[in-house]
């Protein structure tokens, strides 16, 4: 076991660090640049059937899920399609309708999640069509789905997923890069986004090298009991993937906000003793997120920022972590990145089994 861990302390910090060869994985020979397209034979479908879809339900539990909620906005974004994310595991007890227009798609990174599998079970019986957004090749989700795109992301071993879960994120940009090629994506706008999905290995590898400031930061985080994530929009389930990375490991109370929603109850909780981790992106919504961590500060809340270059914070005192700036609808994908390192320090800072936190199993297997 300790060969596998290839010098590394951890599953964890090891399959954090093996991200940038991870994306290569999914990408490779599935980015098109003749066309601007993503080639996904695996979803066993044709164009007329890949533009026949009028609405995409994603499906998956836990992270998964809010990898799905990345997906979602990814590929309303660039396919116009009206698109949510769904927990699984509530899915097949609301009676879901199922719509034959409806492109469903669930994600796992083991493909033996049992609320995920009901899911797709669910689906399948009522006629809907399901494909897979899976890592284990062969697993129960993978054979039950109509098809699918494999993440390729290799073994991981840790129960707190990185290298799937970025996989997911990557595949989802794939997948909306191929709805929104049989529509209204130019091919230049394609092009732009085949572009930037191939730089991201790059980025991803100069992210982990900030690790020792990121790890400076975890220590500061670590000594609060509880912590507030938040985002908007984009960054939203970036905050959520960040708070249940914090709660996995560090067994530290952290809850995830929009930011536009502290106004609206949250923020009566500020005061020094809760700090707040808040995804600031360079984008259309920057305005808005700079006002809400003034209105933070201003209670007496630390703020630590994930934010990119050239975000101007003005007068308020807030350490920042930068991530390189990609295309606006990839952005998710590299913010997540320092929250991963962030969760994983300040669990080594605390003592904890980091690979296996007490309570969970890598795969839910049972109800
Ligand atoms: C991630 O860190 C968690 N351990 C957990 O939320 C996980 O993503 C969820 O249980 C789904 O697992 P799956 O991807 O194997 O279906």
């Amino acid at each position: 076991e300790d060969l596998d861990l290839g010098g590394y302390p951890h599953y964890m910090a090891k399959e954090i660090q093996e991200q940038p060869e991870s994306v290569e994985r999914i990408i490779r020979g599935r980015l098109d640049d003749r066309f601007g397209v993503a080639r996904l034979d695996g979803l066993n479908l044709t164009p007329r059937e890949l533009r026949g879809f009028s609405r995409v339900k994603i499906l998956g539990c836990g992270s998964a899920y809010y990898v799905g909620q990345i997906g979602a906005t990814m590929i309303e974004e660039l396919a116009r399609i009206p698109a949510d994310a769904e927990a699984a595991s509530e899915f097949r007890y609301r009676n879901p309708i199922i719509e034959a227009d409806t492109l469903y798609i669930a994600v796992s990174q083991s493909g033996e999640t049992i609320d995920t599998a009901f899911a797709v079970e669910e689906i399948k019986r009522k006629g809907g069509r399901v494909v897979g957004l899976v890592n284990v090749v062969g697993s129960t989700i993978a054979r039950a789905c109509d098809g699918g795109v494999y993440l390729h992301a290799g073994p991981e071993i840790a129960v707190a997923s990185t290298k799937a879960l970025t996989n997911m994120a990557v595949g989802f940009a794939l997948i909306a890069l191929s709805l929104g090629r049989v529509r209204d994506l130019s091919n230049a706008d394609g092009q732009r986004i085949i572009d930037a999905i191939r730089a991201l290995p790059g980025q991803i590898k100069s992210i982990l090298d900030f690790e020792p400031e990121i790890a400076e930061h975890a220590k500061t985080v670590a000594a609060a009991k509880s912590l507030f994530f938040v985002g908007r929009v984009r960054g939203y389930p970036v905050a959520r993937e960040g708070a249940q990375k914090f709660k996995e490991i560090s067994y530290r109370h952290a809850e995830a906000y929009q930011t536009s929603e502290l106004k609206h109850g949250p923020l009566a909780l500020i005061d020094e003793s809760l700090p707040t981790v808040a995804v600031v992106p360079s984008d259309e919504l920057t305005g808005r997120n700079l006002a809400a961590v003034q209105q933070i500060k201003a209670r007496g809340g630390a703020v630590l920022a994930v934010t990119h270059a050239g975000v101007d914070f003005g007068e308020l005192d807030v350490p920042r972590i930068v991530v390189p700036k990609t295309e606006p609808e990839l952005d998710p994908i590299l913010l997540t990145i320092p929250l991963q390192l962030l969760a994983y320090h300040a669990a080594l800072t605390l003592g904890y089994d980091i690979d296996k936190p007490r309570n969970l199993a890598k795969s839910v297997t049972v109800e």
